[in-house]
């Protein structure tokens, strides 16, 4: 992977501590929250604008929290900011197609939410979301459903 991606792997001393590698907004404006709907600007959220960037959206307006990528494929995507088997903070992994918990676990999952490790057996939540022009639109009215990992169903539980 090149240095000059924009986020940066995490060893495993800050994983055995949780620490994400997807940044907070650096501009409160770049988001906004109306019920099920978060919009936000392109233009004004810098941490999206390179290809492989990422951002964590933990707004008190929101059900739960939310994670957006720009994927090494130049598309936008949203999901649920919780591993389905634990609930701990995902992060897209750096110059890769996948998405990771960031616990020393690692599951790990492709764009499309599905689980590529054994260490997990369910999908993670993506959110439907669609762009025009500068402007990202996710749908989080799944946010209101339980987590993954909350839902009745038996899942692997985290170490
Ligand atoms: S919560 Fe860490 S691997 Fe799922």
């Amino acid at each position: 992977m090149a240095n000059t991606h924009p986020l940066k792997p995490t060893n495993i001393f800050q994983r055995l501590f949780c620490v994400t590698i997807s940044p907070l907004p650096s501009d409160p404006g770049s988001f906004a929250v109306d019920g099920d709907r978060l919009t936000i600007r392109l233009d004004r959220a810098r941490e999206l604008e390179p290809v492989g960037g990422a951002l964590r959206i933990e707004d008190p307006l929101l059900p739960d929290r939310v994670l957006v990528v720009h994927g090494e494929d130049d598309q936008f995507r949203a999901f649920r900011n919780r591993c389905a088997c634990g609930g701990f903070r995902i992060d897209p992994v750096p110059g890769q197609e996948k998405i990771r918990c960031c616990t020393p676990m690692q599951s790990t999952y492709d764009y499309a939410g599905s689980p590529l490790s054994r260490t997990v057996n369910r999908s993670l939540d993506v959110l439907p979301c669609s762009r025009a022009g500068t402007t990202l639109t996710v749908d989080v009215g799944l946010l209101r459903e339980p987590a993954p990992h909350l839902r009745k169903e038996a899942s692997r539980p985290h170490p």
